[in-house]
């Protein structure tokens, strides 16, 4: 592990951003926290903090009790609209426009499920975990996108089929995650030859695995992350800092 200085580690990161072939970045909630979206660990306040989040991210609480699950959801969902993407979310579309520029290759992993990327103008986002702004029907699969108002009714009625309900499109634990996404991830993580890992605790795999796989296939690994984490031993550079604050003054300090 790097023992530099974080100004002296931003400048090593950032004059190998700019040499990089191919930059794959996984991003985990810390990278919206900016933003207002709390973590997975946090979210449980007011009405919903007699609730631990295991229990109601799973199918098995979407059957027993759909109204409550479906609310929960619709409540963190109608947050996300609501949200901004902040300077972390920003900087990274601009990674990527940089990166292109120049031919290289960008691929963003995303565990996030609230759409912020996308609106921060990034392009290639490979999202793991599915989102929340979509809902897809129990029954036929079809998908939707509710408008920014309150469902209905919780659980609330498919309109696709007369028996269906509206789920969330997010992976819930014991559910496999979106094959296509995997695939994408996985070969990101082989070819890369530089990973950014942000804003993720590394303990949720798969999603972690894709660290592991980068630096198993020689990729350099960063860190940026307030708090270090299992896999914070993988990486060359190491930036504990929001991630707000610390990816803007990388790009910036990027070479032409
Ligand atoms: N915004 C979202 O879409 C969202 C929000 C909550 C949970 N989730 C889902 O739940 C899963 C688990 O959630 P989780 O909260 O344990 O996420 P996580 O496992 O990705 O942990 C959050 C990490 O972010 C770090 N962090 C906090 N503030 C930060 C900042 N400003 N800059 C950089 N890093 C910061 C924390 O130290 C922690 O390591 C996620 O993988 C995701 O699928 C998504």
């Amino acid at each position: 592990m790097s023992h530099a200085t974080t100004d002296e580690s931003v400048r090593a990161l950032a004059g190998a951003l700019a040499r990089a072939r191919h930059i794959a970045v996984l991003t985990g909630a810390g990278v919206s926290a900016e933003s207002g979206i709390r973590t997975f660990r946090d979210t449980m306040e007011g009405l919903w903090k007699e609730f631990d989040p295991a229990t109601l991210a799973t199918p098995r609480a979407f059957a027993r009790d759909p109204g409550t699950v479906s609310r929960w959801y619709d409540h963190r969902r109608l947050g996300c609209l609501a949200a901004e993407p902040n300077a972390a979310h920003n900087a990274l579309a601009e990674l990527e426009r940089r990166t292109l520029a120049r031919a290289g290759r960008f691929t963003l992993i995303t565990q996030n499920v609230d759409r912020l990327h996308q609106r921060a103008g990034s392009r290639s986002v490979v999202e793991l975990h599915g989102s929340i702004i979509e809902w897809r029907c129990t029954i036929t699969g079809r998908r939707t996108t509710p408008p920014a108002k309150p469902l209905p009714a919780f659980p609330p009625p498919s309109p696709f089929h007369p028996e269906g309900l509206l789920r969330p499109d997010v992976v819930w634990f014991g559910e496999m995650l979106p094959e296509s996404a995997v695939e994408a991830a996985d070969e990101a993580a082989r070819a890369c030859d530089l990973f950014l890992s942000i804003g993720t605790s590394s303990v949720v795999y798969p999603a972690a695995g894709f660290i592991e796989l980068a630096h198993d296939h020689g990729a350099r690994v960063a860190e940026i992350n307030p708090d270090a984490t299992p896999l914070s031993s993988r990486a060359a550079w190491t930036i504990r800092e929001k991630a707000g604050v610390a990816l803007p003054g990388i790009v910036a300090a990027m070479p032409a």
